[in-house]
């Protein structure tokens, strides 16, 4: 954590304005909370896809009059150069966030996850390196390991994508590259493994599985598990993703640019044993949760069986020190969850 509050404490003192793209969804409206905590200068990008303006009133809730006036808004949209360019003009870091999340969506509409994710991302590429950041950092996944078999993922060995969604996650890690190499412009991807955390949307056919399991056990619905349950992935609190954003744009030695980092905990959990960890945390609230059991159905095309990542590059090269286990990430979701949907 060492490097991560000098890092809050320089930018208290001298402030510097920030660009995040998909300011509404979850990680964008978590880092706007940080970062306007923090007193920064903060441009949001949305068009409301699938991010909702419920979470930028939650942030308004949440921090001083002062700090929510340095917050500029603009409804906009990453396909649209124009709104790239705009957005951009005057900034320091931008923290790339929009795009359309989800294999299975990406599968059942591959152009417009492709439009988003890939189309947008160049626009918003070429608008930063035009406008002259200081360093842009994206959001990338945990799914461009695809079809590798080792355990854990190390960064530079990645296989086949699984799915369009992985297909784009890739084109995006390859964009920057090239961006490094032709026209010398910087940038850091962040491979985030499940991330989740407070107002991570749990409505939807496309819901990712912690908010979904807390809103069914708090409303008293049936719980799915895709598959046997053995399943595992390396489940990541949000406050971890939000340090990672901010010692990744922040970082001033060169061989951390022009990179890309794993963004996890570092351990891995089944599906049956994340099942308990959320009933466990419902039934504390609500007793009648404790005897739910989940019903089992097919595994999801386009899912990878197991997940876990090595996080040792990003602790040598960006300091980063996750501060939240799965354990202590539940206990903060629960009270969210349990608060906003009970
Ligand atoms: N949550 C995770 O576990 C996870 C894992 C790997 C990667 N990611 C990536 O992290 C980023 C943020 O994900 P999230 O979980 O906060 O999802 P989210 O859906 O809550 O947030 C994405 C935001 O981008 C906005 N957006 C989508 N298309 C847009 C467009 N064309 N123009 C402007 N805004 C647009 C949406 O409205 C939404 O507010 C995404 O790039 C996602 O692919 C997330």
């Amino acid at each position: 954590m060492a490097r991560y509050e000098a890092v809050q404490a320089r930018l208290r003192e001298a402030p510097a304005t920030w660009l995040i793209t998909g300011v509404a969804g979850f990680i964008g409206s978590n880092l706007l909370e940080t970062l306007l905590k923090l007193d920064q200068q903060v441009v949001g990008l949305d068009n409301f896809a699938t991010g909702h303006r419920r979470n930028l009133e939650e942030v308004e809730r949440l921090v001083t009059p002062e700090q929510w006036a340095r917050f500029t808004f603009i409804e906009g949209d990453i396909r649209e150069p124009a709104d790239c360019a705009r957005v951009c003009t005057g900034v320091d870091y931008v923290l790339h966030q929009a795009a359309l999340g989800s294999v299975p969506r990406s599968l059942e509409d591959p152009l417009t996850t492709n439009a988003a994710n890939i189309d947008g991302f160049l626009n918003m590429l070429v608008a930063a390196r035009d406008a002259g950041v200081k360093r842009f950092v994206y959001a990338a996944s945990s799914s461009t390991y695809g079809d590798h078999p080792d355990l854990p993922k190390v960064e530079e060995k990645i296989g086949n994508p699984l799915s369009p969604y992985a297909v784009t996650k890739l084109v995006n890690e390859l964009y920057a590259r090239v961006f490094a190499r032709c026209y010398d412009f910087r940038t850091i991807g962040l491979r985030y493994f499940n991330i989740f955390g407070r107002r991570q949307d749990p409505n939807g056919a496309y819901a990712a599985v912690i908010p979904k399991w807390f809103a069914g056990l708090i409303q008293g619905e049936t719980v799915y598990i895709n598959g046997d349950g053995e399943t595992s992935r390396d489940f990541c609190y949000i406050d971890n993703c939000v340090q990672a954003n901010l010692l990744a744009a922040t970082v001033e030695e060169d061989e951390a640019t022009d990179q890309v980092y794993n963004v996890a905990y570092g351990e891995r959990t089944s599906l049956n044993e994340l099942f308990g960890l959320v009933r466990d945390r419902v039934a504390a609230r609500h007793p009648g949760a404790a005897a739910a059991e989940p019903v089992y159905r097919d595994f999801r095309p386009g899912d990878v069986r197991h997940s876990l990542a090595d996080i040792g590059k990003a602790r040598r090269l960006l300091g980063y020190e996750p501060s939240h286990s799965l354990a202590r990430g539940l206990d903060e979701a629960a009270e969210w969850y349990l608060d906003n949907l009970g």
